[in-house]
């Protein structure tokens, strides 16, 4: 058994895999216990393509943590990303609501389950269910109807599901470590939960994650979510066109990006020269570091040229006070925040983890966003669920510490998963 009031975040990342423990203490504060970061080698863009070599790393990342902590683990909660995943804003009848004459907290939270009963196919995993706003007796607008005197109460909703294929095949990775998922999060919502502010959210705002696979994006309107995608592009595409221009093999060219690339070609010296090691040629190439750099601007272009058609589709439409905070490790590429705002014609900043209160200095870093903001939904659902329960009068016997939702998820997918796994969580 996990030891109570532990909490366990995984970034299941294309580059790396993330393991954050903390323990809860205190009203919404966490005490971090230990990090472990493995390379990660069976996802791509975002999706487990090879189950075992994810499991293998997800098993590393938590012996890890065990090990620093003393603690045992036993669930966690699970970032998703990928091309699977899909959003859809739609407005469902409360039809449950307000029999006591009134709207209720309690009516509020079955949100979860009744749109999810209405909206999942056989096909589709639900994510999120997120309330976007209210109508009541047809006023819309509406932020928080919990008291309001009426029935005839409607919500507006973004609904983020992702493939049962892809879903499952993640939770069954991790659970393949020994490792139950007490829930899933969205990653670049999981990112703005450590990196956006309120008046961010409020007055309008995206996070862009730019990881290695994936760019994601999460959109914020008056302070709730309104649009999510995933681009399958990020870190791994400008090291490869630095593969595939000059034959340099990965790591080399991954190296040298990573010291020397910006994206602000004309801040870098003519003379200033990088040495590339090439595919079947034992002596180097000497490089102009600003040929690099140009190669490196390119790609960001076009990257932030999709973000743009992205950004457009959620209904930006070059708003000035719009704000994007871009993080995830491809963001501290220098020059990026520059080159977006230049394309963007909007406020961008790179994001960093600045939140829970104790939050270590190595968390701190723009690769750190979604593992960190696992944690802070993490507390949050728990805090959620505590509340559900302490206003049903009674906690539901056998309740997993993922909340109702997940519950209900792992009745659906758990028997398709527990084949082969072994189960040391339970
Ligand atoms: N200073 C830097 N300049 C350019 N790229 C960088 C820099 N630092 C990190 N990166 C890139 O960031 C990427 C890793 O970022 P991150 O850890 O956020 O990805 P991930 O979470 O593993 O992937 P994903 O979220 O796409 O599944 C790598 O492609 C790496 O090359
Ligand atoms: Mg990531």
């Amino acid at each position: 058994m996990q030891d109570n009031g532990l909490l366990t975040a995984i970034d299941v990342g294309t580059s790396k895999i993330s393991t954050i423990l903390g323990r809860k203490v205190g009203a919404g504060q966490i005490e971090f216990l230990a990090h472990s970061m493995v390379p990660s080698r069976g996802v791509r863009k975002g999706n487990v393509a090879d189950v075992r070599a994810t499991h293998e790393a997800v098993r590393q990342s938590v012996d890890d943590v065990r090990r620093q902590s003393g603690k045992t683990v036993a669930s966690a909660y699970v970032g998703v990303t990928g091309g699977h995943v899909d959003f859809e804003n739609l407005w469902r009848s409360m039809s449950w609501a307000g029999a006591h004459g009134f709207i209720t907290a309690h009516d509020l939270s079955r949100i979860q389950t009744e749109v999810d009963a209405a909206v999942v196919g056989d096909n589709r995993r639900m994510i999120h269910t997120l309330a976007r706003e209210y109508s009541v007796d047809g006023y819309s607008g509406i932020r928080n109807p919990e008291g309001m005197h009426s029935k005839d109460v409607r919500v507006g909703a973004h609904v983020v599901t992702g493939s049962a294929d892809a879903v499952d095949t993640l939770v069954g990775s991790v659970e393949q470590a020994g490792i139950r998922v007490a829930g899933l999060v969205l990653q670049p919502l999981a990112s703005s939960e450590a990196t956006l502010t309120q008046s961010e959210r409020e007055g309008g705002a995206a996070i862009v994650d730019l990881g290695c696979g994936t760019t994601d994006i999460v959109v914020f309107k008056g302070g709730a979510v309104t649009y999510s995608a995933a681009i399958p592009v990020g870190g791994y595409q400008f090291t490869n066109d630095i593969c595939l221009t000059y034959g340099t093999p990965f790591q080399a060219a991954e190296d040298v990006k990573l010291r020397y690339a910006s994206t602000e070609p004309y801040t870098v010296r003519t003379d200033e020269d990088v040495m590339l090691d090439v595919d079947g040629q034992r002596a180097p190439l000497r490089l102009p570091r600003r040929d690099l750099c140009l190669l490196m601007r390119e790609r960001a272009h076009e990257l932030s040229r999709l973000v743009l058609i992205k950004l457009r589709e959620a209904g930006f439409d070059g708003d000035p006070d719009f704000s994007v905070v871009i993080t995830g490790g491809s963001a501290t590429m220098p020059g990026l925040d520059q080159l977006m705002h230049r394309t963007l014609g909007t406020r961008v900043r790179v994001g960093a983890p600045d939140r829970p209160p104790g939050l270590p200095e190595s968390l701190r870093s723009p690769a750190h966003s979604t593992g960190v903001g696992i944690m802070v939904w993490a507390l949050k659902q728990e805090r959620e669920l505590a509340e559900a329960r302490r206003m049903n009068g009674a906690g539901e016997p056998g309740a997993s510490s993922g909340g109702s939702m997940f519950a209900r998820f792992f009745k659906r997918v758990r028997p398709v998963l527990q084949t082969g796994q072994d189960d040391t969580a339970s």
